[in-house]
């Protein structure tokens, strides 16, 4: 049984494997196998696709094909409230998905038969506990149950906008989660969600929009993805 991360365009860099495209009934994929890990490009091979153009039925598709059993995805997110800070990592309890356009389902009656797949329990609970457990043996605080809420992008969010999600009760905001996770779930595959914070979302910092960069980001995401293998390693 494999194991899996999709995440952004960034761990092109850090993963020392080369990254080919796989084809699948519902598309390309570009990812690395690195023994028993597959690692999925979720934007593609140098960031082109943009977050509402991603081809997230495909990406899963190459989950089942390689029979993957546990997948952790990673999310460069917004902060909306206190419970996860800029700079700061967290764990995905529950979502609100308000994309639109984007294919959502497996289950569609056309390619596979319709079903109503629940989405009360999407996120593993002992892939959860391996994440903080790893972070707590690298020393690192990780915020355990956050609300994210997806929106369909590529623009930003309106002030207005956010102080509704707040309203709704969305922790942080972000482009990708879903239908990432649904499709997963979806197909039995057990996952977990990190999300990292590289901003506030609109209205909520004095000075606009200021995105975490350099250095900072990339060390950030390199200790998201050291913390998910681990994970992974002891599931
Ligand atoms: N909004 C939406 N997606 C994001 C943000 C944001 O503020 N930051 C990182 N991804």
């Amino acid at each position: 049984m494999k194991k899996a991360i999709i995440a952004g365009t960034s761990i092109e860099d850090i993963i020392d494997k080369p990254f080919k495209t796989y084809t699948t009934d519902y598309g390309d994929v570009d990812a690395a196998l690195d023994g028993d890990f597959l690692f999925i490009l979720r934007h593609r091979s140098s960031h082109t696709a943009a977050p509402h153009l991603i081809n997230y039925l495909a990406n899963a598709a190459l989950l089942e094909h390689f029979e993957v059993s546990e997948v952790i995805t990673t999310h460069a997110v917004g902060s909306i409230t206190e419970r996860l800070l800029p700079t700061k990592i967290g764990l995905v309890s529950d979502f609100i998905d308000i994309t639109y356009g984007r294919a959502s389902t497996f289950f569609d009656g056309i390619m596979r038969p319709l079903k109503h797949v629940p989405m009360n329990d999407v996120f593993d609970d002992e892939l959860r506990f391996q994440v903080i457990r790893s972070s707590v043996d690298r020393n690192l605080r990780i915020s355990p149950a956050l609300t994210y809420i997806t929106t369909n992008g590529p623009r930003l969010e309106s002030k207005a906008e956010i102080r509704a999600y707040r309203a709704w009760g969305a922790d942080v905001v972000g482009m990708t989660l879903n239908p990432e996770v649904n499709l997963i779930h979806e197909l039995g595959i057990r996952l977990c969600s990190i999300c990292f914070s590289i901003n506030w979302a609109a209205g909520l910092d004095e000075e606009g929009i200021s995105f975490i960069e350099g250095e900072s980001r990339r060390k950030l995401i390199a200790s998201v993805l050291d913390i998910a293998l681990d994970a992974l390693k002891n599931t």
